[in-house]
C-alpha cells in the first residue's frame, strides 16, 4: 500500500514462522505500512498507529476505497515534477481543507512518487522529500486499494499512542509490535516517521508493555535491531537473531543486511 521506512515485507516469512497458531484479536500498534497485518488479513484486529496521516489513510480506505482510487487517477493523469511540487506544498499548508478522500490521495501519491520512497518529515512534521525517478511508478492500483479494503473493513483503526491502543487486549490476544528502531550505531539515527523521538526510555517502556501482557495472558511478538541494549531489556522472553535486507540509508552502499531480533513471549 505505502511504501514506510521498517517497512517489513522483507522480513515476514520470519515473522510468520514464529507466529502463535491460535489467537483471538490481533493488534498491531506501530502499523506503518501494516505489512504484516496485510499479509494476515485477521478476522479481528486492532490497527493504530500513532502517525496521523497512515492513520487518516487507511480510515479513508476502509470507508470508501472508489472515492480514493477516483482521486488517485487524478494525480496519475496530471502526474510531472510540477505536480509533484504542488501536491507537495498543499500537503504541508494546514490551511487547505481536503475531504479524507483527496488528503489520502494525496498521500499515496507522495509516497510512490518520492524520491526512494522515503516519507520523512522534519522537525516541524513537514514532509520535505524531493520527487523520485521513476519512469513509470504505480501511482493508482485499483486491485491493491479493493483488497487492502477487504482487510481493513474487519479491524478497528485508531490513531493512538500504543499504550493507549492496546488498552483492551485480553488473554488469548495476539499483538506484533514493530517500534522504532534502536540505533544500531549513533548516525543511525532514523527516528522521523513523526516528529516525535522514541529513545531507550520509550523502549524499556515497551518492554515492560510486553511483559505486562504476557503476565496477562496475551501473546506478544515484537522486532528490533539486534543491539546489546535491546537484548538486555528482554530477558525472560525468546529472543532470536534473524537477517533482515534493510533500505534506511538512504547512500545505497551502506545498506546491506543487518541482524535483526524477533522476540516472542507468552506462546
Ligand atoms: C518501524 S515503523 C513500522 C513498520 C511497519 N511494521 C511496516 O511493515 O511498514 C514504526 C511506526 O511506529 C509509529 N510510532 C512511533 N511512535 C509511536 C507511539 N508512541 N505509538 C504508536 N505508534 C508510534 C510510527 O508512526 C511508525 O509508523
Amino acid at each position: 500500500m505505502v511504501k514506510w521506512v521498517g517497512g517489513k515485507t522483507k522480513l515476514l516469512p520470519e515473522l510468520l514462522a514464529r507466529m502463535p497458531e491460535r489467537f483471538n484479536r490481533y493488534y498491531e500498534p506501530f502499523a506503518g505500512g501494516a505489512a504484516l497485518f496485510f499479509r494476515l488479513a485477521p478476522r479481528r484486529a486492532v490497527l493504530a498507529d500513532a502517525n496521523h496521516d497512515l492513520v487518516g489513510l487507511y480510515t479513508a480506505i476502509k470507508k470508501d476505497a472508489n472515492a480514493v482510487i477516483r482521486q488517485l487517477k487524478l494525480h496519475r493523469d496530471s502526474h510531472d515534477e510540477a505536480h509533484y511540487y504542488e501536491t507537495r506544498t498543499r500537503w504541508n499548508d494546514r490551511e487547505v481543507s481536503w475531504s479524507t478522500p483527496e488528503r489520502a490521495a494525496a498521500f499515496i501519491y507522495l509516497n510512490k512518487t518520492c524520491f526512494n520512497g522515503l516519507w520523512r518529515v522534519n522537525r516541524s512534521g513537514a514532509f520535505n522529500v524531493p520527487i523520485g525517478r521513476y519512469t513509470d511508478p504505480p501511482i493508482c492500483v485499483p486491485e491493491a486499494l479493493h483488497a487492502a479494503q477487504q482487510v481493513l473493513s474487519r479491524a478497528e483503526i485508531r490513531r493512538a499512542d500504543y499504550r493507549t491502543a492496546i488498552a483492551d487486549a485480553k488473554a488469548g490476544d495476539f499483538l506484533y509490535f514493530d517500534p522504532p528502531y534502536d540505533p544500531v550505531t549513533t548516525t543511525a539515527n532514523f527516528t522521523s516517521y513523526t516528529a516525535d523521538v522514541f529513545g531507550a526510555d520509550e523502549q524499556r517502556a515497551l518492554a515492560d508493555t510486553a511483559r505486562a501482557l504476557v503476565a496477562k495472558g496475551c501473546m506478544v511478538m515484537l522486532s528490533n535491531s539486534d543491539t546489546p541494549f535491546m537484548r538486555s531489556i528482554y530477558k525472560g522472553f525468546r529472543v532470536e537473531r534473524v537477517k533482515c535486507p534493510r533500505a534506511i540509508n538512504s547512500n545505497a552502499a551502506k545498506r546491506g543486511d543487518v541482524d535483526e531480533l524477533i522476540i516472542t513471549g507468552g506462546y
